[in-house]
C-alpha cells in the first residue's frame, strides 16, 4: 500500500501477542482472597494476558515510613504468571499515603494562588520536592531490585498520568534556573524575549520572577509559554528520577508511562525519547448527541495517530480504555453491544498492540467505585460487558501477527503542543479558538478515503511526505519556516491556513507580514487583517470554477475569515462570497520551486475540506483503502508486516453497510480463516479484519 514499514519487536520479550490487560488493584481486596482468586480464574475466562499493578499500592507496600510489605506483591506476580498472566509493574508515585503528607507537607502542591493545598486525592505530589524524588528513587530501588528476575515483570507502569504543575518556592527557584539556563543568564535577553517594556513590566533580576497566576502576572505571554515548557520540563525530569533506578537494575525491562491524548499539560514529544513504549489513556463520549459515532471515531483516530507517530511508526500501547462506561463524563453512556469490540479494534487499527482497561473490578467504595469495570459489584461472568470483553479476548488471540505491524503513510497532519499553548493564550480573535478541532477537520476528509496519516509536531522531519497539512500554525519556531519552504521546493506539497506563522517561539509576532518566518514566499500570499466572525456569522467559499450563484459550487465558512493578497503567479482557487471582502481570494494555490503550497484563509464547513482533500489525493494518487468508495461511517485503516497487509474495515454506523471487496484480489478474514469472495456486510458496529498476501 505504502512504502515498506520496520516490523517493530513485541512489548513483551518472548510474549509474541496483543496484550489484552487491565488495570488491576489487589491492594483494595487483601482481605479478601477468594476474590483475589476468582479475578485469576475470571481473567483466563476473559482472555486477560496482562495487569498493570500496583498503580496506587504506595499505602499497601510501605504502611509506615520506612516499613517495607512486598509480601502481598509477591504472591500476586507468582500467581499471575503462574496463570500465564504478565505484569506491567507500577511505580505507586501517582498519590500518596497520608504518613507521608502529615510528616513531609513539601511533597503536597501549592496551587496558583499559592495556597498548598491538604492531603487527598491524587496526582498532586510537587515535582521539584527532592524529599519526593529521594522516597520515589528508593521505592523504585527496591521494586526493580525485588522483581528483576521476575517472570511475571515485562514491563514497567511509570507512576499514572502525570500533570498539573506546583507553585511553591522549590518550584519557583527551579523556574527561575530553568529561566536563567534558557537566556544565558541575561536578564535583558529575558526582557526583550518577552517584551517586558509593555506595562512597565521589566525585571531586574531573575529573582524578581514569580511563576504566572490570575492574582499577579499573567499576561506576558512569553513568560506563560516558558512556564508551560518549565512545567513540561520539570516533569520530564520527574521521570527520569523514577526511571533512572529501573533502568539502571533492569535494562531490558521497557518503561512507559500513561500519556493522556491531548491533554496540554506537558509536550509528550519531548517524553518519547524516554519511553520505550508510548502508552495512553482513551476515554471517548462514544454515542454523545452532538456527534455521529463515526465523527467521534474520526476524533479518536487523530489521537491514536499522534500516539504511533510519537515513535515515528512504533506501535504504542492503549494503557486504559473503559470496557463499559466511565464515571467522569456528564452523562456516562454505555458503549452499545459491539462497540466495545469495534472502539478496542480502532486502538489496534492505528498501531496498538494493546487493548487495556481500567479497570478489572469495581471497587466497593471511594471515587471510582461506578466507573465501568470488566467484572461488576455483581461478580458474575454472565454479564454483557464480561461476554463483550471475553469475545474481543478470543479475536485478539487470532492476530499474533500483527503485533509489532506499522504503517508508514505518505501525509502528515502537523498538531504542535507549544502552537496549542500559543494560540490558546492569545488575547484576540473569537473566544473558541478550536485548534484541535480545526486540525481534525482536515484530518477527516483524508481519514474518510481511507488514507494513513502521521500527526507530528512542528520540528519533525518532513522530508518522508508526500502531503503536509499545517493547519492554524500560528507559532513558526525559528527554523521551522525553512524547514517547510525546503519541503516544498523539494517537491512536497504543504497545506497552511489563516492564523499562520504570526509569532516566533516566544511568541513574538514577525514583522514584514504574515505568514511569517519565510512562509509569505511559499505560500505567496500576504496575509493582511483576519475578520473574527460571530458564532451564527457565516461567509462563503465560492470555487472560481463555478458560478458564485450555484449553492453547489460554493461552500459555508465560518469563525475566521483572512483577508489575504495572492502575490504574482499564485492562482487563486476560491473567493469569498460575502462582506466587503466578497470577491477577494480565500483559497490559493502557489507552485514554489518543485512543490505547491495551498492557503486557505477561512474555516470551511467539513464537505469543503472533503471535497479540497479527494480532489488533491487524486490528483496526487495517494495510497488509499483498496475497498472502494467508502459508505458514510465506514473507515479502513491498514498495517503491513513485510509479507501482507492487515486492512481493518469498521463500520461505525448502528446499520449495515456494505463494502466493496476487490474480486481481483484474495483477502482473508482473520477472524475465521475464510477467503472472502464478494462485497461484504458489515453489521451494526461491525469489523472485519481482512489480510492481504502481497
Ligand atoms: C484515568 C486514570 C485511572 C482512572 C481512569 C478513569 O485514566 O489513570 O486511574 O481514574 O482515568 O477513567
Ligand atoms: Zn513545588
Amino acid at each position: 500500500m505504502t512504502d515498506r514499514v520496520k516490523q517493530w519487536s513485541s512489548a513483551f520479550q518472548g510474549f509474541p501477542h496483543l496484550i489484552h490487560g487491565t488495570d488491576y488493584n489487589p491492594d483494595q481486596w487483601l482481605d479478601h482472597p477468594e476474590i483475589l482468586k476468582e479475578d485469576i480464574r475470571l481473567m483466563k475466562q476473559a482472555g486477560i494476558n496482562s495487569v498493570s499493578l500496583g498503580i496506587f499500592a504506595w499505602q499497601a507496600l510501605e504502611p509506615e515510613e520506612g516499613v517495607y510489605n512486598f509480601t502481598w506483591l509477591d504472591s500476586m506476580m507468582d500467581s499471575l504468571i503462574e496463570n500465564g498472566i504478565h505484569v506491567i509493574l507500577a511505580t505507586p508515585s501517582g498519590a500518596r499515603p497520608a504518613w507521608m503528607d502529615a510528616a513531609h507537607p513539601e511533597v503536597l502542591r501549592v496551587m496558583e494562588n499559592r495556597v498548598r493545598n491538604l492531603h487527598g486525592q491524587r496526582h498532586n505530589h510537587c515535582y521539584t520536592s527532592p524529599y519526593y524524588r529521594e522516597k520515589v528513587t528508593k521505592m523504585n530501588e527496591m521494586l526493580a531490585n525485588r522483581y528483576k528476575n521476575h517472570k511475571a515483570l515485562a514491563m514497567w507502569h511509570v507512576s499514572n498520568e502525570y500533570g498539573g504543575e506546583c507553585h511553591c518556592e522549590l518550584c519557583q527557584q527551579a523556574f527561575r534556573n530553568w529561566l536563567r539556563k534558557k537566556y544565558h543568564n541575561d536578564i535583558k535577553e529575558l526582557n526583550q524575549q518577552w517584551w517586558t517594556s509593555f506595562w512597565s513590566h521589566t525585571y531586574n533580576d531573575f529573582d524578581q520572577i514569580e511563576s504566572p497566576a490570575q492574582n499577579g502576572e499573567c499576561f506576558v505571554h512569553g513568560m506563560n509559554l516558558d512556564w508551560k515548557r518549565f512545567v513540561s520540563d520539570q516533569t520530564l525530569d520527574f521521570y527520569r528520577t523514577e526511571c533512572k533506578p529501573l533502568k539502571e537494575i533492569t535494562p531490558n525491562i521497557p518503561v512507559t508511562t500513561n500519556l493522556q491524548g491531548t491533554f496540554k499539560g506537558f509536550d509528550p514529544w519531548k517524553f518519547a525519547d524516554d519511553m520505550d513504549y508510548i502508552s495512553w489513556d482513551n476515554y471517548p463520549k462514544w454515542h454523545n448527541p452532538d456527534q455521529k459515532v463515526w465523527e467521534t471515531a474520526a476524533d479518536v483516530a487523530f489521537v491514536h495517530d499522534i500516539n504511533r507517530s510519537l515513535k515515528q511508526g512504533k506501535p504504542f500501547l492503549m494503557m486504559e480504555s473503559t470496557p463499559s462506561q466511565v464515571n467522569w463524563h456528564d452523562v456516562n453512556k454505555l458503549k452499545k453491544p459491539g462497540m466495545h469490540l469495534l472502539s478496542s479494534m480502532q486502538a489496534i487499527a492505528h498501531g496498538s498492540d494493546s487493548v487495556q482497561y481500567f479497570q478489572w473490578r469495581k471497587s466497593r467504595g471511594a471515587s471510582e467505585k461506578f466507573h465501568g469495570a470488566v467484572v461488576d459489584h455483581y461478580g458474575g461472568a454472565d454479564t454483557r460487558v464480561f461476554r463483550e470483553v471475553s469475545e474481543l479476548g478470543a479475536l485478539l488471540g487470532k492476530l499474533d501477527e500483527v503485533v509489532g505491524t506499522s504503517v508508514k503513510p505518505q501525509v502528515a497532519v502537523v498538531y504542535d503542543w507549544e502552537n496549542a499553548w500559543a494560540i490558546d493564550d492569545l488575547q484576540g480573535l473569537n473566544k473558541e479558538r478550536q485548534y484541535q478541532e480545526t486540525c481534525t477537520e482536515h484530518y477527516q476528509a483524508l481519514w474518510k478515503l481511507g488514507i494513513p496519516m502521521d500527526v507530528v509536531h512542528m520540528e519533525q522531519d518532513f522530508s518522508q511526505y508526500q502531503l503536509v497539512i499545517a493547519p492554524m500554525l500560528y507559532m513558526v519556531k525559528e527554523g521551522v519556516g525553512d524547514k517547510l519552504k525546503e519541503f516544498v521546493a523539494n517537491g512536497g506539497r504543504l497545506v497552511l491556513t489563516y492564523c499562520t506563522g504570526w509569532v516566533n517561539e516566544n511568541d513574538l509576532c514577525y514583522v514584514g507580514g504574515f505568514p511569517g518566518n519565510g512562509l509569505m514566499e511559499v505560500a505567496g500570499v500576504w496575509a493582511e487583517e483576519l475578520d473574527p466572525l460571530y458564532p451564527e456569522e457565516r461567509n462563503r467559499i465560492v470555487m472560481k470554477t463555478g458560478d458564485s450563484n450555484d449553492e453547489s459550487e460554493s461552500y459555508m465558512a465560518h469563525s475566521l475569515c483572512e483577508r489575504i493578497h495572492p502575490k504574482a503567479g499564485c492562482e487563486v482557487l476560491a473567493v469569498y462570497g460575502d462582506d466587503f471582502y466578497e470577491g477577494e481570494a480565500v483559497v490559493t494555490h502557489n507552485q514554489y520551486q518543485k512543490g505547491d503550497c495551498y492557503y486557505i484563509a477561512t474555516r470551511g464547513e467539513q464537505k469543503f475540506y472533503d471535497d479540497f482533500y479527494r480532489n488533491l489525493a487524486t490528483e496526487m494518487n495517494l495510497v488509499r483503502s483498496p475497498f472502494g468508495e467508502l459508505a458514510e461511517g465506514v473507515s479502513v485503516e491498514v498495517r503491513q508486516s513485510e509479507t501482507a497487509d492487515y486492512y481493518f474495515v469498521m463500520n461505525y454506523n448502528q446499520s449495515e453497510a456494505v463494502v466493496q471487496v476487490p474480486s481481483d484480489v484474495e483477502f482473508i478474514d482473520m477472524a475465521t480463516g475464510e477467503s472472502i469472495s464478494g462485497d461484504i456486510t458489515l453489521g451494526s458496529f461491525g469489523i472485519r479484519i481482512l489480510k492481504k498476501n502481497r
